[in-house]
């Protein structure tokens, strides 16, 4: 059966593992910001996987607008991946009620702990650290490709319910309408060197260069792309992050971010 994968991604853990687990099933991997600009998007493939990064214990908006652009969800068996740098919450859940909105089933969701990429909290962890998660990941993928290749369904992975309450039922649902424009916080230091890198890795548009210094348009992810690939660490959120160590999956390079604004 033909299933296409559709995944967003900042800094390269759900890339990744949108590339692995299309691998092993012998699916298609697509960027979800390169269909999004179309008014209704209609997939051809039987099956769907669905994999992004959990923001704030929920969904990321462009994954939810992405799923209320889709025509034929009822015809789908749909899966999910989120990964996560610690606490995912019921963002599974919270997906599934999206779906179900738009008239469609989620099948399996599965939660992959991956490097955490939030800055303005704290920095990269250690290399040792990073490498233990992606060599769970490598042992998880062959488990969850056997799940979705025969179309198995029923597996959820959500957290424990009163966490998934405090964080995805009440916090996410405080936060989320906030998201666009939480760039206010952003700005551009002295190290900035103008290379435009920040404005080319943002998959929604939201930077522009103003005297070539970048300039955020509040309507924005929070994917943290713009911050962690600036090749200066010119970029920073508040008031901590200056001497906070940067992150991005080591298997992704700026080009693969790039590309999958446009995925050509
Ligand atoms: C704005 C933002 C919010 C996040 N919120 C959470 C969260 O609630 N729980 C969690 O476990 N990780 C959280 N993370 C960490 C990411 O989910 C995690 O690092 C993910 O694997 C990043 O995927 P990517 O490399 O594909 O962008 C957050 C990251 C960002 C940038
Ligand atoms: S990526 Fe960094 S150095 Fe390049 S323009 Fe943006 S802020 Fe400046
Ligand atoms: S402005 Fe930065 S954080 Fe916001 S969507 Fe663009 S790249 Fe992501």
């Amino acid at each position: 059966m033909k299933t296409d994968v559709y995944y967003f991604t900042g800094t390269g853990n759900s890339l990744a593992v949108a590339k692995d687990i299309a691998k092993e099933i012998k699916g298609e991997f697509i960027s979800i910001p390169s269909v999004i600009g179309e008014n209704n998007i209609r997939i051809d493939a039987k099956a769907i996987g669905i994999v992004f990064p959990v923001y704030m214990w929920g969904v990321p908006l462009i994954v939810e607008r992405f799923i209320k652009k889709i025509e034929n969800l009822n015809e789908k068996y749909i899966f999910a991946i989120v990964t996560y740098g610690g606490m995912p919450g019921s963002a599974i859940n919270i997906l599934e009620k999206i779906i179900e909105r738009c008239g469609g089933k989620l099948s399996a969701g599965f939660k992959v702990h991956m490097p955490g990429n939030y800055t303005p909290m704290y920095g990269a962890i250690a290399k040792e650290k990073q490498q233990k998660l992606f060599d769970n990941w490598d042992k998880k993928v062959k488990i969850i490709a056997e799940y979705v290749k025969f179309n198995k369904q029923g597996k959820k992975e959500n957290n424990n319910m009163l966490i998934n309450f405090i964080f995805s039922g009440i916090i996410y649902k405080i936060l989320a309408k906030n998201i666009p424009k939480m760039d206010k916080q952003f700005w551009s230091d002295e190290k900035c060197n103008e290379c435009g890198i920040c404005q080319k890795v943002c998959p929604v548009n939201n930077i522009e260069m103003i005297d070539s210094k970048p300039s955020w348009k509040g309507n924005c992810e929070q994917c943290f792309a713009c911050l962690q690939w600036c090749p200066e660490k010119a970029i920073q959120y508040g008031k901590n992050t200056s001497t906070r160590e940067r992150y991005h999956h080591p298997n992704a390079n700026i080009s693969d971010i790039i590309k999958r604004v446009r995925n050509d």
